[in-house]
């Protein structure tokens, strides 16, 4: 059996379906050139059946990120997958989106659990073995590589998987995935699951990767994974920061540097640049505005923090004590860098590169007066703080309102005043001062009384990104679009109101609290236009 582990990612596809995470074509495009850069081998884009611009946003990925740039050599080029349900309407959409790819995959899936064929699907086991059948050979007339899931293969009977996945061979699937939906499955029953499948599956051979797809609902995604790889499926699906529906989805930095950090344990490879993790995982998390949790195993803030005595202590006599990875290996570079005021653009875009962030000349005369700004006010600037400011300055939606200018006024007098001027859609400036409860309260009301779009504040979350008094503030909000504005989502993709997030970065916190509502907003503001095509052509279907 082969050493290699192909990382399949779903970030573009299962991680944007969990609640808040939604982004636009153009930053699911530029997530998908980091993973592109950081070496995935299979994208999932998206689902291109959900909407017209799911399907725009896959093509575009396809065509750019999945073509190898001239001179290149080919094997570098992901594979792009667009995600299908075993329709034929659904797998046609998705060919049209992945055709454009040097590689395209289409992925399409059925359930095979009793729950589901019973009340999801209403379809009897043999139904469900003639549609993959048909469906598999449908998707197989398009494009040579096929991938097929039969969804909730954690809770289904595994005779009958090894039915269907037989049928899926015949019918030309090159790649079987193995969906734990749910996040049902304990290690060792998920173990037994992959053995059985290749030992069983009629027509297994060696031209077909088995593949595992774990959800995090009982917080055993990544042991699950890799019990499914040591049982040897040579696919490992997975998203940036472990986002996906719920709980989530297994994380790629987790099963990246399991797989590397204990190579005795596992003997196997995959083709992940794993000092790129760090910045696509902040790139994801400020896309998304899902903040990563402080003790997320890899990239979290605190993954390489020793705080008690005894361990700082171990760390200065040898670093091995406490550490078993090492902070450059995922990226993160713990020294300061030396930049002060007087430092000039060849250094920061030194320094900016080393990081993996490649800018033009205008992305850097941008960054190059962020930075300037901060150096004026905070001695030491670390790469926490630039990927901050680069995240701040770079990775936001549209700005259709744009913060010119806010004062604050706030004490114990108990008359917080904010007055804000907000550059409109229209070109023009607006400004409007409230009163609040707090400062944030009182910023925040001046903003809604300019963007006039009604939404609930679900969560507000401040910290600072890195130690001292001068550092940087990172707020990061969540708002929930009213029930007017989001009539047309709730009948036609979603139950419930979408979710929004934002963030933003400031060494003054209201500007920081600011930044993040207005992105947020934008956000909202952004996709509900997007909606608005999606209901004049009538396209929005649910993920079934
Ligand atoms: O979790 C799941 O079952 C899926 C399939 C669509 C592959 O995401
Ligand atoms: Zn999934």
């Amino acid at each position: 059996m082969n050493n290699y582990v192909k990382i399949f990612d779903t970030t573009l596809r299962d991680g944007e379906q969990s609640p808040g995470a939604t982004m636009t074509s153009a930053e699911k495009l530029d997530v998908a050139r980091s993973l592109a850069a950081m070496g995935v081998d299979v994208i999932e884009a998206g689902f291109p059946a959900a909407s017209p611009d799911d399907l725009e946003a896959v093509r575009q990925i396809a065509a750019e990120v999945g073509n190898p740039p001239d001179g290149s050599p080919e094997a570098k080029v992901p594979t792009v997958a667009g995600l299908a349900r075993a329709n034929k309407s659904d797998i046609d959409k998705a060919w049209e989106a992945v055709k454009g790819a040097k590689k395209p995959r289409i992925h399409t899936f059925l359930a095979t659990s009793p729950i589901h064929m019973k009340h999801k699907l209403k379809m009897d086991p043999e139904e469900v073995i003639q549609r993959v059948s048909e469906m598999v050979a449908h998707a197989k007339s398009y494009c040579d590589d096929v991938e097929f899931s039969p969804e909730d293969a954690g809770r289904s009977e595994p005779e009958f998987l090894y039915v269907v996945l037989g049928e899926a061979i015949k019918s030309g699937a090159t790649t079987l995935n193995i969906p734990d939906t749910v996040g049902y499955t304990t290690p060792d029953e998920y173990y037994a699951l992959i053995k059985g499948i290749i030992d069983n599956t009629p027509g297994m051979h060696a031209g077909i990767t088995i593949s595992v797809h774990c959800h995090d609902d009982l917080g055993m995604a990544t042991a699950n994974t890799l019990a499914g790889i040591r049982a040897g499926a040579r696919q490992a699906e997975v998203t940036m920061n472990g986002i996906g529906e719920r709980a989530g989805n297994t994380s790629l930095e987790e099963v990246v540097m399991a797989l590397k950090t204990r190579h005795p344990v596992f003997g196997l490879e995959t083709g992940i640049e794993t000092q790129q993790l760090s910045r696509v995982s902040k790139q994801v998390s400020s896309y998304t505005g899902i903040a990563v949790q402080p003790n997320k195993a890899i990239v979290g803030a605190n993954a390489f923090a020793h705080e008690a005595g005894i361990h700082q202590d171990g760390m200065l006599k040898n670093q091995s004590t406490y550490e078993i990875m090492r902070p450059e290996d995922v990226g993160v570079n713990q020294t300061n860098l030396v930049l002060g005021k007087h430092s000039g653009r060849a250094a920061l875009r030194n320094r900016l590169a080393a990081m993996g962030h490649a800018l033009d000349d205008v992305e850097l005369d941008k960054a190059f007066a962020r930075f300037k700004d901060l150096a004026d006010r905070k001695k030491t600037i670390t790469d926490l703080d630039l990927e901050a400011l680069v995240a701040d300055e770079f990775y936001k939606p549209r700005e259709v309102f744009q913060l010119d200018d806010l004062i604050v006024t706030c004490g114990t007098m108990d008359m917080p005043t904010a007055t804000i001027r907000l550059r409109g859609p229209d070109g023009k400036i607006h400004a409007h001062a409230a009163i609040g409860s707090g400062p944030v309260d009182a910023t925040y009301k001046a903003i809604r009384a300019i963007v006039k779009v009604p939404n609930h504040l679900m969560d507000f979350n401040i910290h600072a990104i890195t130690a001292g008094i001068d550092a940087l503030g990172e707020v990061t909000v969540r708002i929930q679009a009213a029930k007017a504005q989001t009539a047309m989502s709730a009948q036609s993709e979603r139950e419930y109101p979408r979710i929004y997030s934002g963030n933003g970065a400031d060494s003054d916190i209201i500007v920081a609290s600011a930044k993040a509502y207005l992105n947020a907003l934008n956000k909202l503001i952004v996709s509900q236009t997007e909606d608005t095509e999606k209901e004049k052509n009538n396209f929005g279907v649910m993920l079934g």
